[in-house]
Formats: structure tokens, sequence, C-alpha cells
């Protein structure tokens, strides 16, 4: 599969070097893609590197690993329609202020053609592509209008390694997923660590996957 991967911070870096891990076709799309932080993340994962537009559209599927003040400004010169949008980000803000409009509701009436993915938002960004290294099972959340996206996607998280994966409905669930933030921000700080994850504990009738 061809993927852009929009930034060069820990998550790009992580998605963008466990997609290379498995065989994929992927651009990863910086700010400078000249300097000398995206040509050394070229170098350590073996992607292509290129402006945001050139990452979107060399893409089949698109990340958006930006801060999610940033995002749809970006993603306005970005070739997204009709394509897979995985949407990861958090707002800075909401460490501390109320979200008005969820990012991943707002990228998708910004660009409605987009089959916009909300998913890994709450997750260490070590942890979004090796799961498997916390030994025991914890959960990743999935949101989306377009019900075969997040099927689509399903499968990738499930080649990422993830076997707990919860499918909270449409993309209402992003205010949810995106205000787990300053409660993530807190347990980094009290356990000194962001090796940890989100375990959602049922009965087995539950319809979790
Ligand atoms: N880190 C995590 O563990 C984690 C976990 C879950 C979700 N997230 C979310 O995922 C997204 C990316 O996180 P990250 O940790 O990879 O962030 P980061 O390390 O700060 O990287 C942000 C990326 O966005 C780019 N960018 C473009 N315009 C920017 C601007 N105006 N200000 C700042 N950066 C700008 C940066 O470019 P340059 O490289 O040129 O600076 C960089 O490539 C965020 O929305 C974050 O909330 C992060």
């Amino acid at each position: 599969m061809k993927f852009g991967v929009l930034g060069t911070g820990e998550v790009g870096s992580a998605i963008g070097g466990k997609l290379m891990q498995l065989g994929h076709d992927v651009v990863i799309g910086s700010r400078q893609p000249g300097g000398d932080k995206a040509r050394a993340l070229g170098a350590r994962t073996g992607a292509g590197i290129g402006s945001y537009r050139e990452a979107a559209a060399h893409a089949e599927w698109v990340f958006n690993a930006l801060p999610g003040e940033e995002a749809i400004g970006i993603l306005r010169g970005c070739a997204i329609d009709d394509k897979i949008l995985i949407d990861i980000a958090n707002y800075n803000s909401a460490v501390d202020q109320p979200i008005v409009t969820p990012i991943g509701e707002a990228i998708q009436a910004a660009f409605p053609r987009a089959r916009l993915v909300k998913t890994l938002n709450s997750v260490s960004a070590h942890l979004m592509v090796e799961p498997t290294s916390l030994g025991r099972p914890h959960h990743v959340f999935v949101a989306s209008n377009d019900i075969s996206a997040k099927s689509e996607v399903t499968e990738l998280l499930r080649s990422f390694g993830w076997a707990s994966i919860l499918d909270l409905g449409d993309l209402t669930a992003c205010r949810a997923m995106e205000q787990l933030i300053p409660l993530w921000m807190r347990l980094e700080e009290k356990l000194g660590t962001t090796h940890f994850n989100l375990a959602v504990v049922h009965d087995d009738a539950s319809p979790a996957a």
C-alpha cells in the first residue's frame, strides 16, 4: 500500500518506520523536507521524505500525525479526497482546556470526501506500533462515519500487533477519545513513564473486538 504520513515528530516517525517494516511504500511529509531532521528520519526508516503535499499526493492512505491546532490548515494543501485519512491528532490545548469541536469531527466537516478514521490518539507513540511490548491486554479505540474505512483500518491495526480494538462507533466518539488527554498526561506524571495504556474490562457478552 502507498502511505503518506504527515508529521516527522514522535508519532510520524513511529508510524512511518512501522509501515516501512511491514513492506509498505511510504512518504513522510515534513515542514522542511530538506532539513536535517527529515533527512535523518528518511535514512533511519528508509521512507521517502517530501512536503506535506507530496506525501499526500503519493498516498492511497494518509496519516495525520500533526498537532491538532495545525491539521486543517496543512490538510488544505493536500490531496485527501476519497482517501482513508487516519487521524491520530490531539489538541495541545486539550491538556487543560475544554474541546469546542473535536479535531476528528472538524476535519471530516472541512473535508467531507476524506474517509476519516480516528484512532491511536490515546496511545503512546511507541506503543502505537509495538502494542505487544506491554505484555498484557490493553485497548485501542477506533471511530469513523465510514464503516468500510473503519474495517480496513482495523485490519491495519491488527498488522501493527493490536489484538484488542474497541469500535466506538461514528465520529461523535471523537470528543470522548480526544478528552482522554488530560487523564493520559496525569497518568504519565504519576507513573513516570509513557509505557502504559488503558484497558477496558468487560464481560464476554460485550460486543468488543
Ligand atoms: N507523542 C505521542 O505519544 C502521541 C500520542 C498520541 C497522539 N499524539 C498526537 O499526535 C500528533 C503528533 O504528535 P507528536 O508527538 O509526533 O508531535 P511532535 O513530535 O511535536 O511533532 C509534530 C509534527 O507536526 C509538525 N508541525 C507542523 N506544523 C507545526 C506547528 N505549527 N507547530 C508544531 N509542529 C508542527 C512538526 O514539524 P517539525 O518536525 O518541522 O517540527 C512535527 O513533524 C499530535 O496531535 C499529538 O497530540 C501524540
